[in-house]
């Protein structure tokens, strides 16, 4: 894989050994985001088959600490949160040799991590693009810090979020604020398959105070990877389609964002979730992710829109349900849902959450927690 747009980095020789004599720190806070047009399905070199864009969370995030231990001895990531044998550990060495391919500072160094999600383990709510995103800010950091570089603000995220799509590709979305599109597309320029961009700018401020309860409708572990899943779209007989519909169904949601077009959002929305299931369920081999209770909630939200009420779902590749409705009828809504959908939830767990305002950069001097 080309790694182009960290090329300013590629040629800058790095400091003087000084820096790895002492060991240093890094830290991240990065977020998840719910996408409201999906990436389902790729192509080479982790780019993907269609254009996606998604919200932005502000309470489901990761912390993550990155110590560069001192001396040039080359082990990589050794542990995480202590644990040498942690589940993360293959797949951030492998985020981190791939950056080292091109940044090759970073073939040098010894790290540990510690890290933790805001949301509780055992919720099924997937933590790769909070963790990917936080990981690889952090490394980037490291890469900035050795050679000397002076890179920051818009530059340093472009570069996090083109490094985090190898990680994990809707990493890559979560390094800004509001909502972000990944993926070439006509309708907005600068937009790549190689990194996200913000698109905040085009939003109507109502919509940036959207807010999302997310339904742990169950705790398992997914039964399918995404990244097994994304294969599965090679050869599927709705392919040629899907490409057709993501980029309408970006139109439409880019103009019922910057419209505050809300009717239209649940229209667009719920047919892109549906939609995924869709696909998944129609692939060879197909999945049934869907709970009978995801469906029930999937009801009980329509029937309540219908009533009056201003909401829609939206689900990722799981059982689980993200309820989206604005944030001046959160009490409203907030009722219904306690009423209504928590008790379809497994042990009653519902998170809410909101649109939030992207990565942050922590004191290392302050503790993680
Ligand atoms: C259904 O980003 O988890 O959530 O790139 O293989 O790590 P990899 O896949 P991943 O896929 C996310 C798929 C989705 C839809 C979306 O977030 O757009």
């Amino acid at each position: 894989m080309s790694l182009s747009l960290l090329s300013p980095l590629i040629n800058e020789l790095p400091l003087p050994h000084r820096l790895l004599d002492e060991s240093m720190e890094f830290a991240w806070q990065s977020p998840s985001n719910i996408a409201l047009v999906k990436y389902w399905g790729k192509k080479n070199e982790q780019r993907p088959l269609t254009p996606s864009l998604s919200m932005t969370l502000n309470r489901a995030f990761t912390r993550t600490r990155l110590k560069v231990l001192p001396g040039e001895n080359g082990q990589g990531l050794v542990s995480v949160n202590g644990d040498p044998a942690h589940p993360f550990l293959l797949k951030m060495n492998q985020l981190l040799h791939w950056m080292a391919v091109e940044i090759p500072v970073l073939r040098n160094i010894t790290l540990t991590a510690t890290t933790e999600n805001s949301f509780p383990h055992s919720t099924g709510i997937a933590s790769s693009a909070s963790g990917i995103s936080a990981f690889t800010l952090c490394l980037l950091d490291v890469a900035v810090k050795l050679l000397g570089a002076e890179i920051a603000g818009e530059k340093f995220m472009q570069m996090a979020s083109f490094a985090a799509r190898a990680g994990s590709g809707s990493a890559c979305r979560s390094m800004y604020g509001g909502f972000t599109v990944w993926g070439e597309s006509p309708l907005e320029a600068g937009s790549s398959d190689e990194f996200a961009i913000t698109v905040q700018e085009f939003i109507h401020p109502e919509m940036l105070k959207l807010k999302d309860a997310i339904l742990v409708i169950s705790a398992d572990p997914k039964s399918m990877s995404s990244t097994r899943g994304h294969q599965t779209m090679e050869g599927h007989p709705f392919f040629s389609n899907r490409i057709l519909q993501a980029n309408h169904n970006l139109e439409e949601v880019l103009n019922a964002l910057s419209a505050n077009d809300f009717e239209k959002l649940c229209a667009v929305a719920e047919c892109e979730a549906l939609t995924l299931h869709a696909l998944i369920m129609s692939a060879n081999p197909g999945t049934l992710l869907m709970k009978p209770a995801t469906v029930e909630v999937i009801h009980r939200v329509r029937e309540a829109r219908k009533s009056g009420l201003p909401l829609f779902f939206t689900l990722d590749a799981g059982a689980n349900v993200h309820v989206i409705y604005p944030g001046d009828v959160a009490t409203a809504v907030e009722e219904f849902i306690g009423a209504d959908l928590k008790p379809l939830c497994e042990g009653g767990r519902v998170i809410y959450d909101n649109c939030g305002s992207g990565p942050a950069r922590i004191n290392v001097n302050r503790p993680v927690a």
